[in-house]
């Protein structure tokens, strides 16, 4: 069978202080935002640094209750989770479903930048949080070739 994950979209590391982060990237490496977006459903603030075909996208808390403020309380700063580029994120929830697996998002739902994503639990996917991103057709008429249909 043909992989569902196509690509690797974005790596997700939380941080406590976005700018400082962004600076990091930007001093040491080169490294530049693309996009900035406030989730405000999620309680999160991201930026997104192009890396060849993929992105780090890096995550920090808008308010006190927000998941990803709970994660950095908990576990500190560090690798919050991995979002896998599929073609259909109902299609690959689904098979997560199909085969037992636990699920944090029992529909796909709205992410940034017009995305469409799901959210694995960590207990399924030997500890690793994983989102499946659907990335809409716009974006891929604007991501390099290799990323394209
Ligand atoms: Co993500």
């Amino acid at each position: 069978m043909e992989s569902l994950l196509s690509e690797i979209d974005h790596v997700a590391i939380a941080v406590n202080d976005l700018d400082a982060a962004i600076a990091w990237y930007r001093d040491v490496f080169g490294a530049t935002v693309e996009h900035r977006e406030v989730v405000e459903s999620d309680g999160v603030a991201e930026a997104l640094l192009r890396v060849a075909d993929s992105y780090i996208q890096l995550l920090t808390p808008t308010r006190e209750d927000s998941p990803i403020a709970k994660y950095l309380e908990k576990r500190g700063e560090g690798l919050h989770h991995v979002g896998y580029r599929v073609a259909n994120c109902a299609e690959a929830l689904a098979a997560v479903k199909a085969s037992g697996g636990r699920v944090i998002d029992e529909a796909p739902r709205p992410g940034s930048r017009g995305t469409t994503v799901a959210f694995v639990h960590p207990k399924t996917s030997f500890g690793t949080l994983i989102e499946l991103v659907e990335v809409p057709e716009w974006e891929n008429n604007n991501v390099p070739a290799s990323r394209g249909s």
